[in-house]
């Protein structure tokens, strides 16, 4: 399954196209399977009904742990960096890690969960998050991973969507000089989550804590109760392996849900190839150092699920980039020789920021393969990456993929794709991509742009919205029918390569994390005072793009504090949502402009928070022009 030459390339795209059924097979027949799969595909963009390797059983913890354990049982399979790089680091071989996963699956199912069961998970980046999640998948229950850094309020939708009943969190988090209240924050979602059963606490900051009678164990005690010996359900390949939670431009966000069989398939597939992982590097196993939270699909398919299906060493760091100092991420790579790195460019800017004297005294000839995701690279910060992380002899894979796809879409194979700066370049095998206008109407040839869909099933893509199968097929298969709609504008050059514009839908990228500006205007709306509000993106150095909000409010402030008041509208937001999604900058205004209908002219606002304050076009249509004069004036 590993491509080796551009030729090679070409062949597989090739033989994906013309036979995806018999390409896919190959690929999957290396994997252990209980039983074999029926039929490869079965599919529509309608309805849409995606299935892959159907009525085949498997368990992808038997293909991330127990078939490694014969081979490679004492090469780690985890190595984990503490926050604080005093803290001694931790190295779990694939025999350990397989013994604490069995372990930990106990717990769960002492603590009463079956298959088929969902479970939350709200840790910090510790070894435990990547077990639980393991575990989950080893008895069939479902894991809802949640980003630590949400709130409450978000905790809470996503438990009750998924009508989870169990969360597994700990006391607290380390994040840099910070300390964070997680088991807190989860006991306040709590309140409004009746399905929740039990909470399971594992200890990290050791912070006092309120632990529930009846409600809360602690992970450490429970664990003392159970062996190491916890045979792997069976599972069907379309079973659910997980759902995690993404924005869009309507509404809450939605729970994504990946199948078993294809998912890992499609994880281990692209993180094999894409960074050409090998199993005898200069000095032995290649480590792996993804810098993405498995919060996000980032660290589900390329810490957890891709790197242990391939038997890979995977780094996962608990910290910050820029704590105790900017020179972390170059002190982990030192000191793990970490061969590759995987990061994002709103890390890759902000460490720009602080200068050459940060990476200067670290060794970095250990890395072979960097990778950028999350946002489009700017080719100022490709460049700082080639010439002084790569040193101009790493090749630097630009992967584009989305939540819903699962892994990797769009994207050099390293050393075997010629590469160009702030490209993602061409499509994996599988993947075929098709540039439409808004019609609908393909757009053929080189030297075009358009928005970003994709033509036919892979095995990693999403396979409905938890709850509301309908919602998957609105937001994903009814703009375009009979396409997958990324919601990504893309241009595609002379050669055919392709460069991904950024979101066409009212979809924010901040800091590579996905926003909603739906959800941002509604948690500003809950704010006492605010009539209405509207949200939208600006270009930012580092963030990539930056929140700016415009904010109608029904009298003047208390104390006639607007500064006050913007605080405290920052401080709902992060109550709602989470910090994640605080305004950059908030401007008060007496109206919005809207068109006759009532709708917000967003093009305008844009425009206005880009700073293109001339050429706002056409604002006649507009029910009450002077607003925008009125906006105009009080840019902040
Ligand atoms: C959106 C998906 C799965 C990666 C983590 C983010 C943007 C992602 C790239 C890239 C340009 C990119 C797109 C996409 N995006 N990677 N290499 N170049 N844009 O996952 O939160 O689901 O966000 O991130 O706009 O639609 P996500």
């Amino acid at each position: 399954m590993v491509i080796k030459t551009f030729d090679e390339y070409q062949a597989a795209y090739k033989h994906s196209v013309d036979d995806p059924e018999s390409f896919w097979a190959e690929i999957a027949q290396e994997f252990h399977w209980r039983k074999p799969w029926k039929k490869t595909l079965q599919w529509n963009f309608t309805e849409p009904t995606i299935k892959w390797f159907v009525g085949g059983k498997l368990n992808i913890t038997e293909n991330c742990l127990d078939r490694h354990l014969a081979t490679r049982g004492d090469q780690p399979a985890i190595i984990w960096e503490p926050n604080d790089p005093h803290e001694a680091s931790i190295t779990l071989t694939y025999r350990m890690l397989h013994d604490q996963v069995c372990r930990m699956a106990n717990v769960l199912k002492r603590n009463g969960v079956q298959k088929g069961d969902r479970v939350c998970i709200y840790l910090p980046m510790v070894p435990e998050l990547a077990i639980s999640v393991l575990a989950c998948a080893r008895i069939g229950a479902i894991h809802s991973v949640v980003f630590g850094g949400f709130s409450a309020q978000s905790i809470a939708d996503r438990i009750n969507d998924a009508q989870c009943k169990l969360v597994i969190t700990a006391d607290g988090a380390y994040r840099g000089n910070k300390e964070i209240t997680l088991k807190g924050t989860v006991d306040d979602a709590l309140i409004g989550c009746p399905s929740v059963q039990r909470v399971i606490v594992m200890t990290r900051t050791r912070t006092p804590i309120a632990m529930f009678k009846g409600r809360d164990v602690w992970m450490e005690q429970e664990l003392k109760q159970v062996t190491a010996h916890c045979p792997a359900e069976e599972m069907d390949a379309e079973d659910i392996l997980f759902i995690l939670y993404t924005s869009g431009s309507t509404g809450k966000p939605k729970g994504v849900v990946h199948t078993i069989g294809g998912y890992m398939v499609y994880a281990a597939y692209t993180f094999q190839n894409v960074f050409q992982y090998k199993q005898d590097g200069r000095t032995g196993p290649q480590v792996h150092f993804c810098t993405a939270d498995i919060g996000w699909i980032t660290g589900h398919s390329y810490i957890v699920y891709g790197p242990l299906a391939c038997g890979a060493t995977s780094l996962l760091f608990e910290g910050v980039p820029t704590w105790p100092d900017a020179g972390r991420f170059w002190d982990i790579v030192d000191k793990h020789a970490v061969n590759i790195l995987y990061t994002a460019p709103t890390a890759i800017r902000s460490l720009m920021s602080f200068g050459l004297d940060m990476v200067k005294n670290h060794d970095l000839s250990s890395l072979e393969v960097l990778g950028s995701v999350g946002e489009p690279i700017n080719e100022e910060a490709w460049h700082w990456y080639d010439d002084n992380i790569g040193k101009n002899r790493c090749p630097i894979v630009d992967t584009w993929w989305q939540t819903e796809t699962g892994g990797l879409m769009i994207s050099p194979i390293a050393n075997v794709t010629p590469l160009k700066p702030a490209y993602a370049t061409l499509p994996l095998p599988g993947v075929q991509p098709i540039l439409v206008d808004e019609n609908g109407k393909e757009i053929e040839g080189n030297g075009v742009s358009g928005n970003l869909c994709i033509k036919f099933p892979w095995p990693g893509m999403l396979r409905t919205t938890y709850g509301d199968h309908d919602r998957c097929k609105q937001t994903y298969f009814a703009t375009y029918p009979g396409l997958y709609f990324t919601g990504d504008g893309c241009l595609r050059d002379e050669d055919g390569y392709y460069r991904i514009t950024g979101r066409v839908d009212d979809v924010l990228n901040v800091s590579g994390h996905r926003i909603g500006t739906a959800e941002v205007e509604n948690a500003i709306n809950m704010h006492t005072g605010v009539v209405e509000s509207a949200v939208v993106g600006y270009p930012h150095d580092i963030k990539g793009q930056g929140i700016y909000a415009y904010v109608i409010i029904d009298q003047a402030p208390v104390d006639n504090d607007t500064d006050l008041m913007k605080r405290d509208i920052l401080a709902t937001v992060s109550r709602i949502i989470g910090p994640i999604a605080k305004p950059d900058k908030i401007q008060f205004v007496a109206g919005l402009p809207k068109t006759r209908s009532g709708k917000i002219m967003r093009r305008i606002l844009r425009k206005i928070a880009e700073g293109e304050l001339e050429s706002l076009g056409d604002t006649s249509t507009l029910l009450d022009p002077a607003v925008v004069e009125e906006i105009k004036e009080g840019v902040v």
